[in-house]
């Protein structure tokens, strides 16, 4: 069966249910096809803190009223290193910015039920996705589904497809990649015990491993500790992730840790990856498919929702003004942000895990770095800066 559309999004995270939502409420039609099912996409555990653009997006699509009203804004961050906890005043050191705390599961399930509820296309269950022609005028995207093949016309094909996906591997004799993996993981603990530390994220490098403390509301916490690579989950009862995250933080603090049992334990790989170009002729990618970051600086989601809001921004200029200027710049306009955001996750990663080959000197320059950070004014707005998101 064929079908049309303007812009044939790959991939329902969300890169692509933003995008859908900003390209409808522009009046350009658009079809999302997902792999996997509505269910298994809201069963992800993922990130959680929104820089100040991601949620002016989420409001701008018409979906930020839930976390307007549930995220938790943040001030500050806290780092832990030799026994003892240092604020950092982001809101002050940049002149009245926050971040807010709200789980990338809620910001998806808001999304889908905005596009449902619009009666949008996505396609669940989307097998063997391709791409055809858009090196030309006149992209088409095939797919199987319930035993029929199917093929979508359309105009565009934003890749929004993840780390995993078709799209960049489509065009991947056309890729520059750039890509470092770290020697460690995270293991990762929700449970629904209330936050440590609610307003403010707490940051640990210890001489046991790095360790964060964080939420996804008053009532549900989300935690993590540095594990070697070769860990299994299965190593990790939840006393010995509560034992070894009270280790790597500060006394205080760790008398004020509210346990419980893990409603959701996993290990986490860290890289950080850049796929350059993004475009493509007719394709674009967008978000994970495109870039990775080691998840530290929390960069990224909100990286993906910059690269939505540029991609979102071409196309609405391409249709309403006539005018190629925002999709000639996209890939360019994208990669200068998402290195910066990949410079910051880099550095934080650096800062706050221990690395199994650092020596005596590299571990004196590391605690010599915290010492600056937490002492001098231009160091801590540097971090904050960053943190809170760099201008557009
Ligand atoms: N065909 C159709 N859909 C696909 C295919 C395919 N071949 N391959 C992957 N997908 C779907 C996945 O099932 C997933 O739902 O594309 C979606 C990609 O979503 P994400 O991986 O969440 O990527 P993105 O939407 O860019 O969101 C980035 O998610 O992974 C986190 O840390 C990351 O917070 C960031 C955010
Ligand atoms: C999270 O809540 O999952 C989280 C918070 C801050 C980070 C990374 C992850 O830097």
């Amino acid at each position: 069966m064929t079908t049309r559309t303007q812009v044939a999004i790959i991939g329902a995270g969300p890169s692509g249910l933003l995008l859908g939502q900003l390209l409808h409420k522009a009046g350009i039609s658009n079809v999302i096809l997902e792999r996997q099912s509505g269910d298994y996409v809201l069963g992800r555990i993922r990130a959680g803190i929104l820089e100040q653009v991601t949620v002016d997006l989420l409001k701008e699509a018409g979906v930020g009223e839930r976390v307007g009203r549930e995220g938790i804004v943040h001030h500050s961050i806290e780092l832990v290193f030799a026994g003892a906890r240092h604020p950092i005043d982001v809101h002050g050191l940049t002149g009245g910015k926050v971040v807010t705390a709200y789980g990338q599961t809620e910001l998806t399930r808001d999304l889908m039920e905005a596009r449902q509820a619009q009666g949008l296309t996505t396609v669940y269950e989307a097998a063997n996705v391709s791409l055809h022609g858009f090196d030309g005028d006149q992209p088409v995207v095939r797919y199987q589904k319930d035993g029929a093949t199917h093929e979508l016309q359309c105009d565009f094909i934003a890749g929004c497809d993840g780390f995993h996906g078709v799209s960049r591997a489509t065009v991947k004799d056309s890729i520059s990649e750039f890509e470092r993996v770290y020697p460690f993981g995270w293991l990762g603990v929700l449970a629904d015990v209330p936050p440590v530390s609610p307003h403010a994220i707490v940051y640990g490098n210890s001489d046991r491993g790095f360790s964060l403390c964080s939420m996804r509301s008053l009532s549900r916490s989300r935690y993590y500790v540095q594990c070697p690579l070769d860990d299994k989950v299965e190593d990790w009862s939840d006393q010995r992730f509560w034992d070894e995250l009270r280790r790597r933080v500060d006394p205080e603090l760790a008398d004020k840790i509210v346990t419980g049992p893990s409603i959701e334990k996993s290990i986490a790989p860290l890289r950080s990856f850049v796929a350059e170009p993004m475009r493509f002729g007719r394709l674009f990618l967008a978000g994970d498919a495109a870039h990775i970051v080691p998840p530290t600086g929390a960069k990224g989601l909100n990286l993906a929702a910059t690269d939505v809001k540029y991609l979102s921004g071409a196309f609405i200029e391409y249709y309403l003004e006539h005018s190629a200027a925002g999709i000639d710049t996209y890939s360019q306009r994208c990669l200068r942000r998402i290195w910066k955001a990949e410079r910051f996750s880099w550095w934080l990663t650096s800062l706050m895990h221990r690395f199994p080959d650092t020596a005596g000197f590299g571990q004196r320059i590391q605690e010599a770095e915290l010492d600056y950070l937490v002492n001098s004014k231009a160091a801590s707005t540097s971090l904050a800066e960053n943190y809170v998101g760099l201008p557009l």
